[in-house]
């Protein structure tokens, strides 16, 4: 632990992964040839990324009392991440997402459960937690009301925000002003600028504050009105499930650790690409010594 607090405030879901050759056709039956069920939730799964690199991590979040809430808990704990602040609602189901992986891609389904029990007033609840954090990391598996709490509060007190708009909605303008920076994938970005003119002034500043994962082309952000490119990283790819929230999770590290954007994004990127080298999405999130050995074999400089 490096006593650089990361507070991540999301979802936590079992993922019920099963792996085809061909995705069926609506009214049709195919057989599949595997099925796994692996801790997920990009919540959950950021935290985990960091943690894995060595960050010192609290989760808040929900799970329902069941057997996936349970285990999930214990997972997170087991992975280093203070989970007191993750709360059993009671007669709910545990988050699921329902996975269906083909040709190392992939298409998802979340039941929200207990997730879409961070209400506001849970948010304020753990203002403590938000305060004592260096960096606060968020997505859109949880009401966005509390997306939106969460972010006044870590504003109110200084605190860097990283707001992953996934999966996307559209986001009010407040939002997109108090939070520093957003990390969508290309689809998520070409929403997020839609209702916005090229000449717009709001525009040049949202992509100032825009991080865009773009998968097999790599990195893309804006500095000084410049577009910066980071190629990606040639992996044997296995499962990408989850490979922009070990992105999210290694930036949340790096800034942490005192790197800039560009260098966090650069780090962050290598990061993602080793995590879809395993199926699931948390199997594959490196440590940083594992990074180090990737970099050194691969012969790559950051
Ligand atoms: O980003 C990947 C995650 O999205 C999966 O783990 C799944 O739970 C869904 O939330």
């Amino acid at each position: 632990m490096n006593g650089k607090k990361i507070t991540v405030i999301g979802s936590i879901n079992m993922d019920l992964v099963t792996s085809t050759t061909k995705i069926p056709k609506v009214g049709e039956t195919v057989l599949g040839h595997s099925f796994h069920t692996i801790p997920g939730g990009k919540g959950a799964n950021q935290a985990v990324a960091a943690a894995r690199l060595g960050a010192d991590v609290t989760m808040i979040g929900a799970v329902g009392n069941d057997s996936f809430g349970d285990t999930l808990v214990n997972h997170l704990t087991n992975q280093g991440i203070n989970s007191n602040s993750i709360m059993k609602v009671k007669k709910t189901s545990t988050g699921i997402a329902s996975i269906v992986l083909s040709d190392a891609d992939n298409s998802i389904i979340v039941v929200p459960g207990a997730n879409n029990h961070i209400t506001p007033e849970v948010i304020d609840r753990h203002e403590d937690k938000i305060i004592n954090s260096n960096i606060l990391l968020l997505q859109l598996e949880i009401p966005l009301e509390s997306v939106i709490r969460a972010v006044e509060l870590a504003k109110k007190h200084g605190v860097l925000t990283i707001l992953n708009p996934a999966p996307i909605q559209k986001l009010p303008k407040e939002l997109l002003e108090m939070v520093d920076y957003l990390t969508p994938n290309e689809h998520e970005q070409a929403q997020l600028f839609a209702s916005l003119d090229e000449t717009d002034q709001e525009l040049a500043k949202l992509k100032e504050k825009c991080i865009v994962t773009k998968g097999a082309k790599g990195v893309m952000l804006y500095k000084n009105g410049e577009k910066v490119d980071i190629p990606s990283i040639q992996v044997e790819v296995v499962d990408t499930t989850g490979a922009g929230d070990s992105f999210n999770g290694a930036m949340a590290f790096a800034l942490c650790e005192g790197a800039e954007i560009e260098e966090a994004s650069r780090f962050a990127n290598v990061v993602g690409a080793i995590s879809v080298t395993k199926l699931g999405a948390q199997t594959g999130m490196p440590t940083k010594e594992e990074v180090e050995e990737f970099l050194q074999v691969h012969k790559l400089f950051l």
